[in-house]
């Protein structure tokens, strides 16, 4: 009983542990050296050794390092991970293009999630909703293709805000409370906006 009991804890622990996903089309941020220098030594190695891993998870494991620097690294923007560590994986797209994604669901649990457009300066969302799921990842039913092969149409609406590299990220957010784990997961891109189209509103504006 005693060893039964023990088994059925650590899986139900494992399992938690394993309850996670990633971008893994078009690519998305990995850690390198400035993850390693803003979020300390314990953070690179956790998501180096598994990118998949929660927000919650991170903030325990950083808690008591040293090398931890809370200015430099807001593990509530995508996990953390720095755009100089990404500079070669910045895709380009166009006002209105349709972005096939492949978020891979490693191992589901309930709860709900969206794909926003992230201004990384401010931490905020600047296009809510490219997609969005009020159940996502169900653990109640099979794995719906849905949930990880989607496409998203990029907004026409945020002028030249994403123009540079760096200044803009899709960013997924996957909530699952009943695990009281949160996901990101964040691509780099730029956008050069619809000149002809802002000036004229500018004009109407004024
Ligand atoms: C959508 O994602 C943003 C982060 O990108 C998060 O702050 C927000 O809570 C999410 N909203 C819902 C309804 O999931
Ligand atoms: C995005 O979707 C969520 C979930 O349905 C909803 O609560 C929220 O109001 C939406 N946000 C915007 C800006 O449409
Ligand atoms: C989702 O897309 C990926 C990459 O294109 C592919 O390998 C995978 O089989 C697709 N999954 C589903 C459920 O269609």
């Amino acid at each position: 009983m005693k060893t039964a009991f023990t088994s059925a804890a650590l899986a139900s622990i494992i399992s938690l542990a394993s309850a996670h996903g990633y971008f893994q089309s078009p690519i998305a941020r990995h850690p390198s050296d400035a993850y390693k220098s803003a979020c300390g030594e314990q953070a690179y190695n956790n998501l180096n050794s598994d990118i998949n891993n929660n927000i919650q998870g991170l903030e325990q494991l950083t808690a008591t390092q040293s090398d931890f620097k809370a200015a430099e690294c807001n593990l509530w923007m995508c996990k953390g991970l720095k755009y100089a560590d990404n500079t070669a994986n910045v895709h380009e797209y166009t006002p209105g293009q349709e972005v096939d994604m492949y978020f891979q669901i490693v191992a589901p649990h309930s709860g709900y999630a969206n794909v926003s457009v992230v201004d990384t300066a401010s931490n905020s969302v600047i296009s809510a909703n490219l997609t969005h799921w009020d159940q996502y990842a169900l653990t109640s039913e099979p794995m719906r293709a849905e949930w990880q092969n989607f496409t998203v149409k990029m907004p026409e609406d945020l002028g030249s805000k994403c123009a540079e590299g760096g200044a803009c990220v899709i960013q997924m957010h996957w909530d699952a409370p009943e695990a009281k784990q949160t996901y990101q997961s964040c691509i780099d891109f730029k956008m050069a906006g619809s000149a002809a189209k802002r000036s004229h509103a500018r004009d109407m504006k004024v």
